[in-house]
């Protein structure tokens, strides 16, 4: 099945290189023709659309339409799988005669990374839906979920969530610098850091890797006394409640 790739922004050339070298056959375009790592990118969404199995729709949600008015005889029972945030597979199916695939994705695609949700439309078959799946392991850690409704919740999980969790990250490495360590050192610390916490939770409960740490008198006891009181789990629920707002009023 080939793959054809329309836009191609920070998520477009993400999953090219996500999937280059690992056995797909793809083609791209974008707004304006370029070549992106070796690999020439046309400004001819049509052709892209008509020479492709699977069209993978990687352009702003609000240049969907645009795109699709553009391809629907192109894209004529063929899968769309959509990367832009909020549209519901509805949009797609009443534009144009498609099955749908609607993905949550997030930037760390472009290293194989990240995590995501997936929903079918009607009318896939397990092949196709097999397909999909191949390509989706490639681009990270994905869930196959039955409805639309919850992707808001995978939004701010995944998808926003990754920037929430790299901003507390940002804040350990520039706490480290100004209490002494350079910029390296501090960096170095936190990424081995979240890599011994991610080692131990594929092994044991997040709630009982604290306890473990956490000993009754010593000084991560102190730090978690301090994220209670700045009420760190109430900033955080706010963080979802806001980033699902959001993502349910772009869905409208
Ligand atoms: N960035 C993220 O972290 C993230 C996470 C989850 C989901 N998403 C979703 O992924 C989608 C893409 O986001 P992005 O961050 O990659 O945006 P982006 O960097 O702005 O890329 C969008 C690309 O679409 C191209 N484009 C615009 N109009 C087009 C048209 N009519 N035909 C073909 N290509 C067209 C533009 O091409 P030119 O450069 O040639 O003008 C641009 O490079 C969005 O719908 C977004 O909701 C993004």
């Amino acid at each position: 099945m080939r793959i054809g790739i329309i836009g191609a922004g920070k998520i477009g050339t993400g999953i090219i290189d996500a999937i280059k070298g690992k056995g797909f056959d793809f083609i791209a375009s974008s707004k304006t023709a370029k070549a992106y790592k070796g690999v020439f990118i046309s400004d001819d969404n049509k052709m892209t659309a008509e020479d492709s199995d699977i069209i993978l729709i990687c352009v702003k949600p609000d240049k969907a339409k645009e795109v699709l008015d553009e391809i629907k005889d192109e894209a004529k029972r063929k899968i769309i799988m959509t990367f832009a945030a909020g549209l519901p597979i509805k949009f797609y199916t009443d534009i144009a005669d498609v099955k749908v695939v609607r993905v949550m994705t997030t930037l760390a695609l472009r290293n194989n990374k990240g995590a995501g949700a997936y929903v079918f439309s009607s009318g896939f078959s397990e092949s196709e839906k097999n397909e999909v799946r191949r390509i989706l392991e490639a681009l990270g850690e994905y869930i196959e979920l039955s409805g639309e409704s919850i992707l808001p919740v995978v939004t701010a999980i995944s998808g926003s969530g990754i920037a929430y969790l790299t901003k507390i990250f940002d804040i350990f490495i520039k706490e480290g610098i100004s209490r002494g360590l350079t910029k390296e050192q501090s960096e170095k610390l936190i990424i081995g850091t979240i890599k011994g916490s991610l080692s131990m939770m594929e092994e044991t409960q997040p709630e009982q890797i604290v306890k473990q740490i956490a000993v009754p008198g010593g000084t991560t006891e102190q730090g978690l006394l301090a994220l209670e009181d700045g009420k760190l789990e109430e900033v955080l629920k706010d963080a979802f409640d806001r980033t699902i707002k959001r993502a349910e009023e772009i869905g409208q």
